[in-house]
């Protein structure tokens, strides 16, 4: 299993994504069981928001994690921009850590960058951190302008990890800030990492490429994208699964290794930018 090491804990480099889940009250069971039953299988990393579902999301992870020794978890939350300041972070926090049903998140994230000064959101940050209600804390949807603007500040070294979205067709943060958070040793969480079920190109489900290799090594597509996402050292990738059948077959792609072969295959197919391309969102 590839790992990964975020705030010096190591764990599994497959996480687990929430978006949406909680959102549908059929579906609710199952995706509690593909939690579950991920975690039993030895993940540690589960990603949620306040923004998911307005708690939902948050809420359906509580309940999925009751029966486990929470400090066997990682539990991943994000602040909204406009929550992210000193009137109102510490309140968003507590009600995220009510919602999840724990009193601290191993890491907490700046969801995307607001109005709010940046230094003031580090500000808040530190603070509920010394306060024990996060153990560390990071950013999403950060460029290489964001990050070099964030190190400046007081502080701002204390980021632990910067969630971008990043899958075979959607490579552009290789260009320039891979390798910058590479050198500053910032991990990457991958979100997206299977285009959303390939709405976001739909070029990748149907590639022969992506389908030869998956056939070769007996597993769907999915996998060979998550695999390929985790190619790369030092990143968490944290595929969104409410099926436990696709739950189980996502975390089982951090056994699969690539050849070389493979990988300069998949790069012909989806080469690597050549130029900057503006940040990648959802
Ligand atoms: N920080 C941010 O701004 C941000 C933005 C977007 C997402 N995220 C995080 O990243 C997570 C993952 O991203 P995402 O939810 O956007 O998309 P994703 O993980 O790329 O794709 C999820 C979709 O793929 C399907 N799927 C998953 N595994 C499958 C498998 N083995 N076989 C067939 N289909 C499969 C899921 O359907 P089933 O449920 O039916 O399997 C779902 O429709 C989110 O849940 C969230 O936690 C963060």
């Amino acid at each position: 299993m590839k790992k990964v090491t975020i705030n010096n804990i190591t764990m599994p480099a497959i996480g687990i994504g929430t978006w949406n889940m909680g959102d549908v009250a059929v579906k609710r069971s199952a995706e509690i069981k593909a939690i579950q039953d991920e975690i039993n299988a030895g993940a540690r990393a589960i990603d949620t928001a306040e923004m998911y579902g307005n708690g939902r999301s948050e809420r359906l992870v509580g309940e999925a994690i009751k029966p486990f020794d929470r400090h066997d978890l990682f539990l991943i939350d994000k602040v909204l921009p406009s929550n992210a300041g000193k009137a109102k972070l510490e309140h968003s926090l507590d009600q995220s850590l009510k919602a999840v049903g724990t009193d601290y998140f191993d890491l907490y994230l700046l969801h995307w960058r607001g109005s709010i000064p940046l230094a003031e959101t580090v500000n808040e940050l530190e603070r509920v951190k010394k306060a024990g209600k996060i153990k560390a804390w990071g950013v999403s949807n950060f460029d290489v302008a964001d990050m070099e603007e964030l190190w400046k500040l007081q502080d701002g070294t204390n980021c632990v990890a910067n969630e971008d979205l990043y899958n075979l067709d959607r490579r552009g943060i290789e260009y320039d800030l891979l390798p910058l958070m590479k050198q500053h040793q910032l991990p990457l969480i991958a979100y997206s990492p299977l285009a959303e079920a390939d709405t976001l190109s739909g070029t990748l489900y149907t590639n022969p490429v992506i389908k030869e290799i998956a056939a070769n090594h007996q597993v769907g597509v999915q996998q060979i994208m998550l695999a390929w996402v985790l190619r790369i050292e030092n990143v968490l990738a944290i595929p969104k699964s409410g099926n436990p059948e696709h739950a189980m077959a996502n975390f089982n792609a951090g056994e699969i290794d690539l050849s070389d072969d493979e990988i300069l295959a998949l790069q012909k197919e989806f080469p690597t930018p050549t130029k900057k391309e503006p940040l990648a969102v959802i």
